[in-house]
C-alpha cells in the first residue's frame, strides 16, 4: 500500500517541479511535500500501520524519498534564483555608449572670488570679519565718521535716503563706528559689503562692493599701514609689486592717503592700464582721526589706528583684466564662466 503511495507521489512531485514558475509555487512545493502537514509527514505517520519486520527498510525508502524530495526543492529553488537574476539584468539594462548625463557646477562671481581672497590674505595677519547693515543711519555713516551735516564732503557721497537720518550706506565705513562700539583695542578688522551712490556712468554704478579695514592699538602708525597693504598687494597682484602712498584727504582719517601700486603689467614702464605713469591706485586710507576714536569713546592720547577702504570691483578690473564695469552687473554668463576654477 505505501509503496503504491510512493509512485504516485514522486510521480506528483515532477508534475508539481514542472509547474513551477515562481518562488510562491515553489514554496507551496515544500509546504505540500516537505512541510509539517506535507505528504511525506503523512507516509511517516502512516508507518505505524506497516508490520514491524518491514518497517525499517519502508522508513529507509521514506527517508530517501525525502531526500529526493529535497535534493529537488534545492535544484529548483537555485533555477529560479538564476531566472530572477537574468529577469533583473534584463530589466535593469544600461546601454554604456549613451553619452553620460552632464552635471553642471555652478561657479563664484569674480566679485565674490575676490572678496573671498582679500579676506584670505587679511584672516591670515590676525584680521577678523564684520558685516554691518547696509541700511545705515547718517549718524554712523557721517556724523561719527567725523563729516558732520553740511560738510562739503558729503557731496562726494550723495546716496538713497529712506528718510531724512536713514539711507542706503555710501562706504563700509560706518563698520569701523560700529566696531569700535562694540570692542575696545587691540582692534583689527575688516568690514566688506555692498555700497550705494546715485551715481551712474561707464566707470561707477549705483551698487557697488567695498571692503573696509580698521587697525586700533597703542602706537599704530602710518608706517603700519604701508607695511601691511604692501603684503596685501603682493598677495593679490604680483610678488614683484611695490606701494607708494600719496596725499589726499578723507574728514575720517589724518593723515589720509591714497595707495598706488607699480604697474604690473608693464613693471612701472609705463603702459595703457597705468595711463604711462607707471603706477595704479588702488585705495584710500589713512591714521583714523582723532575725533572718530573718540566718537567711539577711545581716548586718542593712548591709542592710534589706521584705516583703508578697498573697492572690491577696482581690484577685480585691475586683476582679470576687464574694461568695462558693466560686465561685473549684468550677469551674462559667457563671461562668469571664465572665472571657473
Ligand atoms: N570710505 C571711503 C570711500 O568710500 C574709502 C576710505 C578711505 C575708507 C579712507 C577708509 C579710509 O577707511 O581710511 O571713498
Amino acid at each position: 500500500m505505501l509503496d503504491q503511495k510512493l509512485k504516485e507521489l514522486r510521480e506528483q512531485m515532477e508534475q508539481r517541479l514542472n509547474q513551477v514558475d515562481s518562488r510562491e509555487k515553489l514554496s507551496a512545493f515544500w509546504q505540500d511535500f516537505l512541510g509539517k502537514k506535507g505528504s511525506i509527514a503523512d507516509l511517516m505517520k502512516d508507518l505505524g500501520t506497516v508490520s514491524k519486520e518491514d518497517r525499517p527498510a519502508m522508513g529507509k525508502v521514506i527517508n530517501e524519498f525525502k531526500v529526493q524530495a529535497e535534493q529537488r526543492y534545492q535544484e529548483y529553488s537555485e533555477r529560479m534564483e538564476k531566472l530572477e537574476m537574468a529577469a533583473r539584468n534584463r530589466a535593469e539594462q544600461v546601454d554604456i555608449t549613451l553619452p553620460a548625463k552632464k552635471h553642471p557646477t555652478g561657479n563664484l562671481h569674480p566679485i565674490t572670488l575676490v572678496k573671498n581672497q582679500i579676506i584670505d590674505v587679511f584672516l591670515g595677519m590676525g584680521f577678523e570679519v564684520f558685516e554691518g547693515p547696509e541700511i545705515e543711519d547718517d549718524d554712523h555713516n557721517f556724523t561719527r565718521l567725523n563729516v558732520p551735516k553740511d560738510h562739503p564732503a558729503r557731496d562726494m557721497q550723495d546716496t538713497f535716503y529712506i528718510s531724512e537720518d536713514v539711507l542706503l550706506r555710501t562706504h563700509t565705513s560706518p563698520g569701523q563706528i560700529r566696531v569700535m562700539d562694540m570692542e575696545k583695542p587691540p582692534i583689527k578688522v575688516l568690514v566688506p559689503g555692498r555700497v550705494f551712490r546715485s551715481d551712474s556712468d561707464a566707470t561707477h554704478s549705483p551698487m557697488f562692493h567695498q571692503m573696509e579695514g580698521l587697525v586700533v592699538d597703542k602706537g599704530i602708525t602710518l608706517c603700519d599701514l604701508q607695511g601691511m597693504l604692501d603684503k596685501f598687494v603682493k598677495q593679490i597682484f604680483d610678488a614683484d609689486v611695490r606701494t607708494r602712498l600719496r596725499p589726499s584727504y578723507f574728514p575720517f582719517t589724518e593723515p589720509s592717503v591714497e595707495v598706488d601700486v607699480s604697474c604690473f603689467e608693464c613693471g612701472g614702464k609705463g603702459c595703457s592700464l597705468c595711463k604711462h605713469t607707471g603706477w595704479i591706485e588702488v585705495l584710500g586710507g589713512g591714521v583714523v582721526h582723532q575725533n572718530v576714536l573718540r566718537n567711539c569713546g577711545i581716548d586718542p592720547e593712548v591709542y592710534s589706528g589706521f584705516a583703508f577702504g578697498i573697492g572690491i570691483e577696482r581690484i577685480t578690473m585691475l586683476k582679470y583684466g576687464i574694461n568695462n564695469m558693466g560686465l561685473l552687473f549684468e550677469n551674462d554668463l559667457r563671461f562668469l564662466k571664465q572665472f571657473k576654477d
